[in-house]
């Protein structure tokens, strides 16, 4: 049985009030999450200080990009060494958003990956269709493409140390979550492509969803076979939310 997980991607937003709030407010919610791994994926200058509200407690921590390079002339970035200083145990890894507006292309999102599980990070790997790719019907090649990049560069065996999100662009921050049923069969055929290079692989890997989970429509999603939790934006920052959508998981 695979574990479910639930990871906040706290993206562009937060201070230092709203973050001490926030966390106080998740570890306040966290007794009794015995069954789900919980982690929050904070801006890089919060990481720090996150690390310190969260000592002690379960709720693990991550970045939401990496850098390809361990050091040097690289301005702006932040690498895995770096990470590794400040607690981060998970780096999200070619989220359609670096990939849209950044102009991540597959191959960088494999470096990363790369770079992370190096350092002993879990990469959460995203992938996902936009609306225009979804109508061309063309989802699935879409999806194999990003993941053939990583197992080109990697091998199928490194996705074991990561963890695959699989995030629909259209229902990003849209209110328009993917059906339990749409989201399922990507999450199927994703399984069945590494099934098909490495069974244990398939059978091991967590596929987390992303895309407007929320509170009322998580449990629904996670009870499908192969959703194994969720990466969670929006809902991510405000406990209560974010909170029950553990407990879905739990
Ligand atoms: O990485 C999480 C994500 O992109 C989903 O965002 O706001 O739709 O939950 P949201």
């Amino acid at each position: 049985m695979r574990q479910k997980l639930v990871a906040g991607n706290w993206k562009l937003n937060g201070s230092k009030a709203s973050i001490e709030a926030l966390v106080g407010g998740i570890l306040a919610g966290m007794d009794g999450m015995n069954n789900v791994g919980v982690a929050v994926c904070a801006p890089y200058v919060y990481i720090p200080m996150t690390q310190g509200l969260l000592v002690g407690s379960k709720v693990g921590l991550g970045s939401q990009d990496i850098a390809d390079q361990d050091s040097g002339a690289f301005t702006g970035e932040v690498s895995g060494p770096m990470l590794n200083e400040f607690g981060c145990g998970y780096a999200i890894v070619g989220h359609s958003e670096r990939r849209a507006l950044y102009g991540e292309k597959d191959e960088d999102t494999a470096r990363k990956f790369a770079a992370a599980r190096k350092h002993g990070l879990k990469p959460i790997l995203c992938v996902g269709e936009t609306l225009e790719e979804r109508e061309g019907g063309i989802t699935e090649q879409v999806v194999a493409r990003q993941l053939d990049a990583v197992i080109a560069l990697e091998g199928v065996e490194a996705l074991v140390d990561g963890v695959i999100a699989y995030e629909p662009v259209w229902a990003i921050g849209t209110g328009k979550t993917a059906s339990p049923q749409q989201a399922q069969d990507v999450h199927a055929f994703i399984r069945g492509k590494l099934a098909a290079l490495n069974a244990n692989v398939a059978e091991k890997v967590q596929i987390l969803y992303g895309g407007s989970v929320k509170g009322a429509n998580a449990a629904e999603l996670f009870a499908m076979p192969d959703i194994d939790g969720g990466l969670i934006g929006g809902a991510s920052l405000d406990a209560k939310e974010f909170l029950a959508i553990c407990q879905a998981g739990n």
